[in-house]
């Protein structure tokens, strides 16, 4: 196995991305943190790869939970691509920590500026028509740079994000563990379990045909998206009200959560809610991407 990419998805940017460099490389396997690290080492590979979005400008945490989990060759070379919207903040330094207390080295990090995909706090933007020919070509240069083992340092945060991202997203990261009592699901549901098949933490059990949350969600949006019945809602102030009675002064943006029934939702255009299922995909020849 020549290399195997890790990625971690929501609404698909980040698969998109995995998918193009793994179809450049050939002989790659693109494996989804949904996995159980210890079931997918990277003890073996010489080329190992790292993509998901940025969360409240850093890594994901459960992303970061996956790689500090995972063996990884010390020989290898290692990359990392961030997918954020338009703050990366600590995202690629924090994947480099993880690393360094394994005595790994990041040898190439780059970022693609996607649309963004909170849709429980607003919609798409910039329009996927706008800005995915821009990732695309960003995407398929990075494929290039990678394939040629190239170097590059990782993208840092300066010293304004890094002094905001204190004030304003740790406040806002301390109330996580309530981020999935907003949920409601509709009469609408028919109980077809994809929802449950989408998330990439394992979060949705099926209780008597019904979608339960069980409370370590990403908010990734996945299970929004992937609803065929759009039946998956977010409702900040009716129900279970522990988010917000939990919210600080600092953290006024969980007063702007919902899901307005008309709101449109994004995934990125390549990948199919059936792709958001999947838990890896081996690409063995050099295949040409698809256009937008
Ligand atoms: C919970 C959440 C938090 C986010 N925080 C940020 C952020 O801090 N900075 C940013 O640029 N984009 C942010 N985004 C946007 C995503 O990083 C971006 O849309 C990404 O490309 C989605 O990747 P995916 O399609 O692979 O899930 C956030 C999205 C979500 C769902
Ligand atoms: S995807 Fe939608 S319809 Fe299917 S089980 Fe989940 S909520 Fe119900
Ligand atoms: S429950 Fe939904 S939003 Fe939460 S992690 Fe799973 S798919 Fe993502």
């Amino acid at each position: 196995m020549k290399g195997r990419i890790y990625y971690f998805t929501g609404t698909g940017n980040s698969m998109r991305a995995a998918r193009v460099i793994a179809q450049k490389l050939g002989d790659t396997e693109i494996v989804s943190m949904r996995n159980d690290p210890g079931e997918c080492s990277a003890a073996d590979c010489d080329m190992v790869g790292f993509v998901y979005p940025v969360y409240h400008w850093t890594m994901p945490a459960h992303a970061a939970a996956f790689v500090e989990g995972l063996e990884i060759n010390p020989n290898a070379y290692v990359f990392v691509v961030a997918m954020p919207s338009f703050i990366c903040g600590i995202a690629c330094e924090r994947l480099a920590g993880i690393l360094a207390e394994k005595g790994i080295s990041l040898h190439y990090g780059n970022l693609v500026y996607s649309v963004a995909n909170y849709a429980i706090v607003y919609p798409p933007f910039p329009p996927a028509k706008l800005r995915i020919p821009g990732t695309e070509r960003k995407l398929r240069n990075i494929a290039d740079d990678i394939s040629e083992k190239k170097r590059r340092a990782f993208p840092r945060a300066g010293k304004l994000i890094k002094r905001r991202r204190d004030r304003l997203m740790t406040p806002y990261l301390a109330l996580q563990k309530y981020a999935d009592n907003p949920f409601t699901v509709s009469g609408d549901c028919v109980s077809c379990g994809l929802c449950s098949r989408v998330c990439p933490c394992k979060n949705i059990v099926l209780q008597a045909g019904k979608p339960t949350f069980q409370h370590h969600c990403a908010n990734c949006m996945a299970c929004v998206v992937s609803c065929p019945k759009r039946a998956i809602g977010y409702d900040i102030t009716g129900g279970d009200r522990k988010l917000l009675d939990a919210m600080s002064p600092k953290t006024p943006l969980v007063k702007w959560m919902g899901l307005p029934a008309k709101r449109k939702l994004y995934r990125n255009p390549f990948i199919t809610a059936n792709d958001l299922t999947k838990d890896r995909e081996l690409w063995q020849e050099e295949a040409k991407p698809e256009r937008f």
